[in-house]
Order: structure tokens, then sequence, then C-alpha cells
């Protein structure tokens, strides 16, 4: 009974997608994790899948743990690992498995059962297979969470932020905010039209993120879902 109670009650927190691949996911939902954290929430981190391991560097769920101070291992943030840098679905399937959507909502919803908010961060984009037929999208609309977007805030920024916003409310997502990152200290007027046009033309607040050292936790910039 505690199980199926546990199984529908609402998670607390944020699904942190992009507009694409390397655009700043990671980097945002850090920031967001380290916020919560250090105003005082216990927080768990959260990822289906991660692949591109074999290039080395720190991983997406190693920076996501170090972020919110969660001592989760590897498994319970990240269920599904692969070296190549492949699309989760590919990856999955040149090592000879499949990923299983309701194991990725029983981890997230196993890894939020320690915490007060969980911070998940998608793989690539919305529309990103994984599985032949299961997308991140699918997995956030599970997961119900509100859906925060990193963005680049350079050219091509508005098409693919709205192109983004499109995908998330054709499926009834809720979106709490776009985040441009990094943000030049010193914005071009492209940057700036850029902020303005998506806040506009989508309808949707945006934040942004400025450049911030990665090493120096203590540096980080504030930034809270919906900013
Ligand atoms: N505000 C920022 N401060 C410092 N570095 C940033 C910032 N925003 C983005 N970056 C850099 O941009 C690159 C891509 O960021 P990140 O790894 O967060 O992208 P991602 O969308 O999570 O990528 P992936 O699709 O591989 O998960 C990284 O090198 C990251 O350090
Ligand atoms: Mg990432």
């Amino acid at each position: 009974m505690v199980a199926a109670r546990d199984a529908r009650r609402p998670l607390r927190g944020v699904f942190v997608t992009g507009t694409g691949t390397e655009v700043g996911k990671t980097v945002v939902a850090a920031a967001i994790a380290r916020t919560l954290a250090v105003g005082g929430a216990r927080v768990a981190v959260f990822k289906p899948a991660v692949s591109g391991l074999d290039g080395g560097g720190e991983p997406d769920h190693a920076l996501l743990r170090r972020a919110s101070g969660s001592t989760q291992p590897d498994d319970g943030i990240v269920p599904y690992r692969y070296g190549p840098p492949l699309s989760p679905h590919l990856a999955a399937e040149l090592a000879g498995e499949r990923i299983d959507p309701r194991r990725l909502v029983r981890a997230a919803r196993a890894a939020a059962s320690g915490a007060e908010q969980l911070v998940c961060e998608g793989a690539g984009g919305l529309m990103v297979p994984l599985t032949p037929g299961y997308l991140i999208r699918d997995l956030a609309r599970e997961l119900g969470l509100p859906v925060v977007i990193a963005a680049s805030p350079g050219l091509g920024a508005i098409n693919h932020t709205l192109l983004t916003l499109e995908a998330a409310r054709a499926v009834g997502l809720e979106v709490s905010s776009v985040v441009l990152t990094p943000w030049p200290d010193d914005p071009s007027a492209m940057e700036r039209s850029n902020r303005d046009a998506i806040e506009r033309l989508g309808a949707v607040s945006t934040g942004v993120l400025p450049r911030f050292d990665l090493e120096a936790a203590d540096s980080w910039p504030t930034l809270r879902p919906g900013e």
C-alpha cells in the first residue's frame, strides 16, 4: 500500500531539458541543485541515461551529485551509462540492451523519496529517443515535473527555443523558464534581442546564467527554478 501511494505522489522539483546537446543542461541543473541545497533543501539528482563516458572528464552525474551535496550512488542517479557519444537508444542497442522506461520512472521516484527536491537532467533535447518509441519528453511527462529549458544565447537561439517550447506545450508540459547560458558579462545587441524575442514570442520568462568556474562551487551563481 505504501509503495502504491508513493507511486502516485507528485514529485517536487524540476526537469532540465535543453534545445539540444551541449547547450548547458548540466550547468543549469547543477546551479539549480546547488541553490536549493544551499537554501537548506535535501536535493536528489537524476538523469535517465548518460553516453559519451569514453570521452573522459567529469561526467554529468558526478557534477550533479557534487552540486546537490547528495550521496546517491551512480546507479541511483543515472541507471543507464554508456561509453560512446550516441543517442541513448542507439548506445543501449550497441550495448546489447534496451532502456526500460518503467525502470527509469521507478529510479527517479526512488531518488526523490530520499529528498525534498528532485533535479532531473534530460539527455539531448526533448525529442531524443530513450527507446525507439519513448522520448525524453515522454519521461518528463510521466514524472510530471515543470520543465526548465537551457539554451545558448547566440545565433539560432530564437528558433531552437521556440521549437522546444512548442514540443513541450504540445503534450501539456509546464515550462517554468528558459535559461540562457553562458550569458556574457557584456551581452551583444543580438543576445539581448534574442532574449526579448524568446520572452515575447514564447510567452515565457527567461533567466540568464553567467559563465562561472565549475570547480569553485562557492562562487556559483544562484539559480532558482522559474528564474
Ligand atoms: N554558465 C556557464 N558557465 C560555465 N560554463 C558553461 C556555462 N554554460 C555552459 N557552459 C559550458 O558549455 C558546455 C556545455 O554545457 P553542459 O555540459 O552543461 O551541456 P549539456 O546540455 O548538459 O550537454 P549534454 O547534452 O552533453 O548533457 C560545457 O563545457 C559547459 O562548461
Ligand atoms: Mg549534460
